[in-house]
Parts: structure tokens; sequence; C-alpha cells
């Protein structure tokens, strides 16, 4: 689980969707412990499709709304950094999801065993998405958060 901040309004809702983030991963990692067996086929099935709902509006947010406003209120080399290798992760995820979706709606109905080489793969999604919330659950906001301006500049974006 992430470590527990208070985030301000602005910042609640990003947050809650982190949290659905995890449950997710958290998903995905008690089948990638279970195995191949043909029962978690249609679990990864459905993990999948509503990762793949939920995800990209979430991206969407950071992208539109988020990231501009870190760049805005506390610009510096580093952080035109970091925003450019989390956007760079979010593209990365997208076409892993997109993937993973194609796969499994490939799966013929009488091979229902997850292959060997897709736990494999989705070990390293796995990882990679749970550092990407980490790192901003735990780096990004609690910085942008903490900014007045920064906070301004959201509420300026949604509102
Ligand atoms: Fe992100
Ligand atoms: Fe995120």
């Amino acid at each position: 689980m992430f470590k527990r901040k208070k985030f301000t309004d602005a910042f609640l809702q990003i947050s809650k969707e982190h949290i659905i983030y995890q449950q997710y991963i958290n998903q995905l990692k008690d089948l990638i412990h279970d195995g191949t067996d043909a029962g978690n086929f249609d679990l990864l099935k459905k993990i999948v499709h509503n990762i793949k709902n939920d995800l990209l509006d979430h991206f969407q947010l950071e992208e539109l709304v988020l990231f501009p406003a870190a760049l805005l209120s506390l610009p510096s080399v580093a952080m035109a950094d970091q925003i450019l290798y989390l956007t760079r992760e979010h593209g990365a995820f997208e076409r892993d999801t997109e993937t993973l979706i194609q796969i499994v709606n490939c799966q013929p109905e009488d091979n229902p065993d997850i292959p060997q080489q897709l736990i494999d793969f989705l070990k390293t999604y796995t990882d990679n998405l749970d550092k990407h919330a980490r790192t901003e659950m735990e780096e990004l906001f609690p910085k942008m958060d903490a900014d007045k301006k920064c906070i301004a500049v959201i509420k300026d974006f949604i509102e």
C-alpha cells in the first residue's frame, strides 16, 4: 500500500484513483502468485478490461491537468525530467494494456490456461505500474500539494 498522506481537496480525487490502481495491482499480483490455472484466465480478462477503462481516464487527468500544473508552478529541469519520464511511461502502459486486451480476447475457449510467457509479461507490467504510482503518490504529488500556487493552478484548470 502507498504511504498514507493527507491530501487537499484538489488531490483527493487523484489520490482515490490511485487506491483503485493499487487494487488492480494487488489483483494481478494474486493472479501471478496463483499461476497459470485455467480458472484464472477469466479473472485476468475482467481485470485487464477494468484496467483499460479506469487507467486511461486517469492518465488523461494527469496529463491534461496535474502535469501541466506541476510544470507551471514548480518549474525546474528536474521537474520537467520527471514529468517527461512519467508521460512516456503512460504511453508504454497504454500500449502494453492494449496488447493485453488483444491477448485475452484471443484466448481459445478450449485452452484457457494462462501461458507462462504471459505471466512473465504481467509481472513486469505490474511491477512497473506499482513503481509509477509510487513515484507519483510519494514523490511528485506531495510536492505539488504543499505548494499553494500549484493548488490554485489545478483549481483554475478544473473549474
Ligand atoms: Fe501516472
Ligand atoms: Fe497516477
